[in-house]
């Protein structure tokens, strides 16, 4: 069984990613602070998988502390790094904290990785390092465009930093470009759990449905697409989870291969919002309480992803559908609502 250390482990997507790592027959170790994360998530993996996962709760900006983990596990195999900040709007606001946040962490563990000799690195990038793409579907080959928000470009130059690393230091390395993750895991038991007033849709729109929040405002109904919402590529959290197993075994098995550094991770599918409203309502069986408003700034009108490449690539499957996801999102928020978090 090889190990795997996985930054942000009680996050969104590390979660979710931790129980198809352990399916699969790997060893997890975690680093989360839970700075933006919950330690009942933990609890969470521990009910799916039977398994307790050790998480160091430590701030990967401190080099020391992130050192002991490696001290404590030379045989780590494989990294996936999902640790980092992710709204956009508040990068837009509070840059340096993103600045630091994001790269200082991401500089630590590779200066570790090249101390500690590890060889495999998996890095959550995001589609926002597209820009405004300039076609559609977005392929890995679509030219980057300058980033819309600090947060963007924090993905941007993580990618260049493992690029340039990868140049004097002999790591094998995947960058994977997000869509839009979305849904939960089937049992429940791990979902989303945004920090304060949730800034995306399917949290938006669960948080509606419980009641939670009064009205769902859908932002913008004049674009140019076929409803005049926006579209987007919504992905299940659970295919995206299993896009890092397949390629962390892409790496190990064949670590000359003849395969990609980068690839996009989406269904392939455009969805508009009104699309995505009214597939929740039926799947859910509920009338949810929405309305139209302004454009939000910042939007882009459309964007999803060509997968191919990761399809054949990384032997990749995906295993959920669009209802998969609203059902399953409503789902983990109807558990929430049980939930006491600490
Ligand atoms: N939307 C609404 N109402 C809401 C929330 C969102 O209509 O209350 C719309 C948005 O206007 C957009 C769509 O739903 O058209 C999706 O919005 P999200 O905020 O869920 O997702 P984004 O596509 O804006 O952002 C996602 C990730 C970011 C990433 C970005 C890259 O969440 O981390 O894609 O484009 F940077």
């Amino acid at each position: 069984m090889s190990k795997v250390l996985v930054t942000g482990g009680c996050g969104y997507i590390g979660s979710h990613t931790i129980v198809d790592l352990i399916n699969n027959g790997f060893e997890v170790i975690s680093i989360d602070n839970f700075s933006r994360s919950n330690p009942l998530i933990l609890d969470g993996i521990k009910a799916i998988t039977g398994k307790v996962v050790s998480n160091y709760n430590i701030d990967l900006c401190d080099l020391e502390a992130t050192k002991k983990v490696f001290e404590d596990h030379t045989d780590i195999e494989g990294i996936i790094h999902f640790a980092a900040y992710k709204m956009v709007g508040e990068s837009v606001e509070k840059p340096l904290l993103y600045y630091h946040n994001n790269l200082v962490s991401l500089t630590n563990l590779l200066q570790l990785i090249e101390e500690f000799r590890v060889q495999n690195l998996v890095f959550s990038s995001s589609c926002s390092v597209y820009g405004n793409a300039t076609e559609l579907p977005v392929t890995e080959n679509t030219l980057t465009q300058k980033a819309e928000s600090p947060y963007a470009h924090t993905k941007q130059m993580g990618e260049a930093i493992i690029e340039n690393f990868a140049k004097c230091y002999p790591l094998k390395y995947m960058l994977l470009r997000y869509f839009n993750p979305a849904g939960a895991h089937e049992s429940a038991q791990i979902g989303e759990l945004p920090i304060d007033r949730p800034q995306n849709l399917v949290p938006y729109i669960t948080k509606t449905a419980t009641g939670e929040l009064e009205q769902l405002s859908i932002f913008g109904n004049d674009y140019p697409t076929k409803d005049g919402t926006c579209i987007r590529d919504y992905i299940h959290v659970m295919d995206i989870g299993g896009a890092h197993t397949a390629a962390l075994k892409r790496m190990q098995q064949d670590p000359d291969g003849d395969w990609a550094n980068i690839y996009n991770l989406g269904a392939g599918v455009g969805r508009s919002v009104l699309e995505a409203v009214q597939t929740f309502e039926q799947v859910n069986n509920l009338q949810l309480n929405w309305t139209y408003a302004d454009r939000r700034p910042g939007d882009v009108i459309a964007v999803y992803a060509d997968n191919q490449k990761a399809v054949n690539d990384l032997n990749w499957q995906l295993n959920y559908s669009f209802e998969d996801i609203m059902k399953s999102a409503y789902q983990w928020e109807l558990t929430l609502a049980d939930k006491v978090l600490v």
